[in-house]
């Protein structure tokens, strides 16, 4: 498996990047939406293998002690082959000094304790839509 990693938006179909999230089942917006977003990101990660996009990710930080993680994402068909750690040890190594947060999916927690992350205590959030903000404990 030949792999080609970019780290910059220049090359991407946004269109993709709305399909494969829709694909995993994970929020997705219009093409536009995804391209303003990962534009307007600390870092953003794609990986190729010949010339489609098998899976991204990306972090938006201040680039100095802060940063949070978003749309990591390996079309199924492809996980499995450490693509994921390759997305994710390329943000990693782009925020050296950064305490990173990430939600995980339901099931996705392993991954992400691979990898040095652990379960937060006192996380609180509040989000756009009553759907969201239903998952939590009252
Ligand atoms: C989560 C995801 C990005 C992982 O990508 P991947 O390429 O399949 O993962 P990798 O092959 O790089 O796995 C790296 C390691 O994590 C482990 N791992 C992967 N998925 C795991 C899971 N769900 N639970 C526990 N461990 C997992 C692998 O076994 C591997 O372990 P190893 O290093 O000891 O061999 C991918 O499954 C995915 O896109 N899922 C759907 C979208 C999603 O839920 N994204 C996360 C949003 S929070």
């Amino acid at each position: 498996m030949k792999l080609k990693i970019v780290t910059d938006c220049s090359e991407v179909d946004w269109k993709t990047i709305s399909e494969s999230l829709k694909k995993v089942s994970m929020a997705y917006h219009e093409p536009e939406v995804h391209k303003r977003a990962f534009e307007a990101s600390h870092t953003t990660v794609f990986i190729y293998e010949d010339s489609q996009l098998i899976g991204f990710g990306r972090a938006i930080s201040d680039g100095e002690y802060q940063g949070a993680i978003y749309d990591v994402v390996v079309l199924p068909e492809v996980q499995g082959k450490g693509i994921g750690k390759i997305i994710m040890q390329t943000i990693l190594d782009r925020l050296p000094n950064c305490n990173l947060i990430l939600y995980a999916n339901p099931g996705m927690e392993g991954f992400y304790k691979g990898l040095g992350f652990g379960q937060m205590k006192t996380g609180m959030a509040l989000f756009t839509t009553p759907q969201a903000m239903g998952k939590f404990t009252k």
